[in-house]
């Protein structure tokens, strides 16, 4: 999960700070000698550069990336291999054919789910280690799923091409317009996540990524909500929904 990115601003911030540089005139360059000047000017040229890149994320995402993979490599699945219970309980109210997306699917337990039902699933996650073990997952369970390889902070979802969108314990709130815009006139969508309440059983978790009262019921405000709930199960505080886009 994004969880990392209270890091990526920073990195946001020290790019800031360094494009700022170039700008800053009142160094003695014109005292300084031929070869010490060139330099400079070099500096300054590639600062300048790197300032119009777009940096903070290729600079975050393999931190992200190294983190999730490190936790991926064992053989044990972090997550488990079986969809959570959500989107088990709410399978009947799914097409059974067609195109279907998972996001941030880490080791593919929800994918790999909604191949068994029969859908053409595409997993998305920035960890190839995740992503190799939902292959795994796949063949074990006798099914295929496509995976890529992306950081979802700045791969583009195509639009209106997806029956069905699953996105669970990935916040990433400028995902959610992209996500709706992404599933077709009747497409539905699951998403599971933490709730702010979570606090009391992770007083660190970091707060940008636990759900605000009532957040995913508004997001969906102008979708069909099919099913809702919000749980609180001793270890863990969560919200999920399943939610049809208007055909
Ligand atoms: C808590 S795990 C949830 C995995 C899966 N959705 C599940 O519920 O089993 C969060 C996932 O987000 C992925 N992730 C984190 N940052 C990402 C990014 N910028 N782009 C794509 N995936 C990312 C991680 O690799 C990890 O697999």
């Amino acid at each position: 999960m994004g969880l990392y990115r209270g890091v990526k601003s920073m990195s946001k911030l020290k790019l800031l700070s360094m494009s700022r540089f170039p700008h800053h005139r009142s160094g003695p360059s014109h005292i300084l000698p031929r070869n010490r000047q060139s330099g400079l000017v070099l500096i300054i040229f590639l600062l300048g550069v790197a300032a119009l890149l777009p940096a903070p994320v290729a600079e975050a995402a393999p931190q992200d990336k190294a983190r999730w993979d490190r936790k991926y490599q064992t053989e044990d699945y972090i997550f488990g291999k079986d969809p959570i219970p959500f989107l088990k309980e709410v399978s009947d109210l799914l097409p059974k054919r067609g195109q279907a997306l998972d996001l941030a699917a880490g080791e593919g337990r929800n994918a790999v789910f909604l191949a068994t039902l029969g859908l053409d699933i595409t997993a998305i996650d920035i960890s190839e280690e995740g992503l190799k073990k939902a292959k795994a997952l796949a063949r074990e369970r006798g099914v295929s799923i496509k995976t890529i390889a992306a950081d979802l902070e700045s791969y583009r979802l195509p639009a209106k091409t997806y029956d069905v969108i699953v996105c669970t314990y990935y916040l990433q709130r400028d995902l959610i317009p992209k996500m709706k815009a992404a599933l077709k006139p009747g497409g539905m969508i699951v998403m599971e996540t933490y709730t702010q309440d979570h606090h009391k059983y992770r007083p660190r978790f970091p707060q940008d990524y636990l759900l605000k009262p009532n957040e995913l019921l508004k997001w969906f405000d102008d979708f069909v909500i099919l099913r809702y709930q919000l749980v609180d199960d001793g270890q863990a505080v969560y919200a999920s929904i399943l939610a049809q886009k208007p055909g």
